[in-house]
């Protein structure tokens, strides 16, 4: 055996004798993520913005990415995202509006909230008085936050979310209640960014995916930010621009990688620049 492998590691004839040896090692990662793809092209309606849960581990490394930034306690966290997760009464409001939406058809009536438990976990945990969010969408992302901001309000610290989208019929989830805590400011991003006049605390990217576009967005707000402002990247898997604007203005930066439960998606997940 010990000859073998070394024949194999040591000779041009072992380098392809070793060829279905890798090709398998490979498969076995590859195949399951085959068999997802499969399933959830039969099984998923959507076409984009795709919705799913976080492993067990990735929820947990979440947790702790959120504490840390916030400087709250890692059980204060992990309260928040047990909020959001067993928060039946949103899970039911969104399956409810899905399924009566016209786009019901490009979209599935299950409530997935992926890495947006962290954006909830964020504001929970800053009691933030002004929210940005740009790129409402369907409204998943910003019912999330107004859930967050209803239970802040409860405890006696408001907030308000301001969320942009360009389309004129985005937005079908954000109804009542939610609709309660937030506004839909529909035109181009930057220009409605633009016109708000409030300091933002918490301020979320997710509209145009266009790294000059992102960029533009992080340097509109720059001045209308709070000195404990934090801002969320939703596109920095796959953009420096927030990390690079963080070292331009001197802001702390890090990134949480997302890793989907039962999908084919690789996720994307959460960059955040914010002042130590
Ligand atoms: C990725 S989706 C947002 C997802 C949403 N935040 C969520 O939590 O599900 C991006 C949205 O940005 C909007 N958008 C694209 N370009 C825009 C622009 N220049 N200004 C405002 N919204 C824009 C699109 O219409 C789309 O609804």
């Amino acid at each position: 055996m010990e000859k073998l492998k070394h024949f194999l590691k040591t000779t041009a004839a072992g380098r392809i004798l070793l060829i279905p040896y890798r090709f398998w090692f490979g498969a076995h990662y590859v195949i399951p993520t085959f068999k997802q793809l499969l399933h959830w092209t039969f099984t998923s309606r959507e076409i984009d913005n795709f919705t799913y849960d976080l492993t067990a581990l990735n929820r947990q490394y979440l947790i702790a990415f959120v504490a840390t930034v916030t400087h709250q306690p890692v059980g204060d966290v992990q309260r928040y995202i047990d909020e959001i997760v067993h928060d039946q009464a949103l899970h039911d409001h969104i399956v409810r509006f899905t399924q009566q939406a016209p786009e019901r058809y490009i979209a599935d009536s299950t409530a997935k909230y992926s890495r947006r438990i962290g954006w909830y976990a964020f504001v929970r945990a800053m009691k933030p008085k002004i929210v940005v969010e740009t790129g409402t969408n369907k409204g998943l992302g910003s019912c999330i936050i107004a859930a967050a901001l209803k239970r802040n309000a409860h405890d006696g610290a408001p907030g308000y979310l301001y969320t942009t989208d360009i389309d004129p019929v985005a937005g079908y989830l954000l109804q009542l209640p939610y609709s309660e805590y937030a506004k839909i400011l529909y035109g181009d991003s930057i220009a409605s960014l633009n016109t708000l006049s409030q300091t933002i605390d918490l301020f979320i990217n997710d509209s145009d995916h266009s790294q000059e576009y992102e960029l533009r967005e992080y340097e509109t707000v720059q001045a209308k930010l709070s000195p404990r402002a934090i801002i969320l990247g939703d596109n920095v898997h796959c953009s420096s621009k927030l990390w690079e604007f963080s070292q331009r203005t001197k802001r702390a930066f890090l990134f949480f990688q997302e890793q989907p439960l039962h999908h084919w998606y690789a996720g994307a997940g959460i960059g955040v620049s914010y002042h130590l």
